[in-house]
């Protein structure tokens, strides 16, 4: 175990992020996504530093049936993670035997009984301790790519205009990673495919107008999940040509590992993986963090061979 205390003094802001817990009322052991996410929950709850906020990119659930997030709201019961709890929207929370609609109702409903957040659209904001949180959701049944209507995109270039005014870093959540990234399509899913889609595995249609959007401001963390590729850093990047961390025209892209289902493609497939978001006055770090195990990442070098990502801001 070692201890989940800030890398440095000084700390503006801490959060714990992590995705596709995919709890499944339908999984052969519906126990098992259950203790991910609230060891999750437990070791967020005995940072040193109390944490701002416990974040899941989406796919919290494996379908958004009631039952699914009863599941959720029984894996977290009694625990406090940090200030402010946020799910943000995946493909599979939209997933419903009863539709599109019932499952979304289910996501703002649970959303608001969980962590206290009331929730109109798939797509919001929220300003912790002065920083923007802005999470882009699908808002149309879309599969497994993002759909994002004219409205959403409005939203979202006005909320990183407004963002971009703070002078602070900013930090985007969305499910799906833009297209071609971390290795997509191929590390889509286990099986390779050469004639995979190139979109797929990504936000879609609109991946590249929210690129421009997010490269229009400076330091911008773009967190996403979907793929469950695991957690790769420099010797796969340099290996393979991808990563969980990449860079480009000045953002950072981040992707998670699967929390709670099996990953592949990566220098660590392990369940339990999800990240420790640290802001500085000067700097950014990213930390992935063993959440169940209560260890940081040691193996996997991130960037310039360090465990973790640090970014001057
Ligand atoms: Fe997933």
């Amino acid at each position: 175990m070692s201890s989940l205390k800030p890398l440095y003094p000084g700390i503006r802001l801490n959060a714990l992020i992590v995705s596709d817990t995919h709890i499944d009322c339908k999984h052969p052991l519906p126990a098992l996504p259950k203790y991910w996410l609230r060891s999750a929950a437990k070791d967020a709850e005995k940072s040193v530093h109390r944490m701002d906020a416990f974040i899941t990119v989406g796919d919290t659930t494996s379908r958004g049936s009631e039952k699914n997030w009863q599941m959720v709201s029984q894996a977290l019961v009694k625990r406090n993670p940090a200030n402010k709890m946020i799910f943000a929207i995946g493909n599979h929370d939209c997933w419903n035997d009863d539709g599109f609609e019932a499952a979304v109702e289910n996501f703002y409903k649970y959303s608001k009984s969980i962590t206290g957040n009331k929730r109109e659209t798939p797509y919001f904001s929220h300003i912790i301790n002065g920083y923007h949180f802005v999470f882009l959701g699908t808002d149309s049944d879309s599969g497994c790519e993002a759909q994002f209507s004219d409205e959403q995109m409005a939203w979202f270039a006005s909320e990183m205009e407004k963002a971009g005014e703070s002078g602070k870093p900013i930090f985007v959540f969305c499910h799906q990673s833009l297209n071609g990234r971390h290795g997509l399509p191929r590390t889509w899913d286990r099986e390779e495919d050469p004639d995979r889609d190139p979109m797929e595995g990504g936000i879609g249609e609109r991946s590249d107008e929210v690129a421009a959007i997010l490269k229009k401001y400076k330091n911008v963390f773009y967190f996403s999940g979907h793929s469950h590729m695991g957690l790769c850093g420099e010797n796969k990047k340099s290996s393979e040509g991808y990563s969980s961390f990449e860079y480009e025209d000045g953002i950072c892209l981040i992707n998670l590992p699967s929390l709670a289902c099996g990953n592949h493609h990566g220098e660590v497939d392990t369940m339990g993986i999800g990240v420790v978001l640290e802001v500085y006055d000067d700097r950014v770090v990213i930390r992935p963090r063993f959440t169940s195990t209560r260890r940081w990442n040691k193996s996997v070098a991130i960037k310039d061979g360090k465990p973790y990502l640090e970014m001057n801001i």
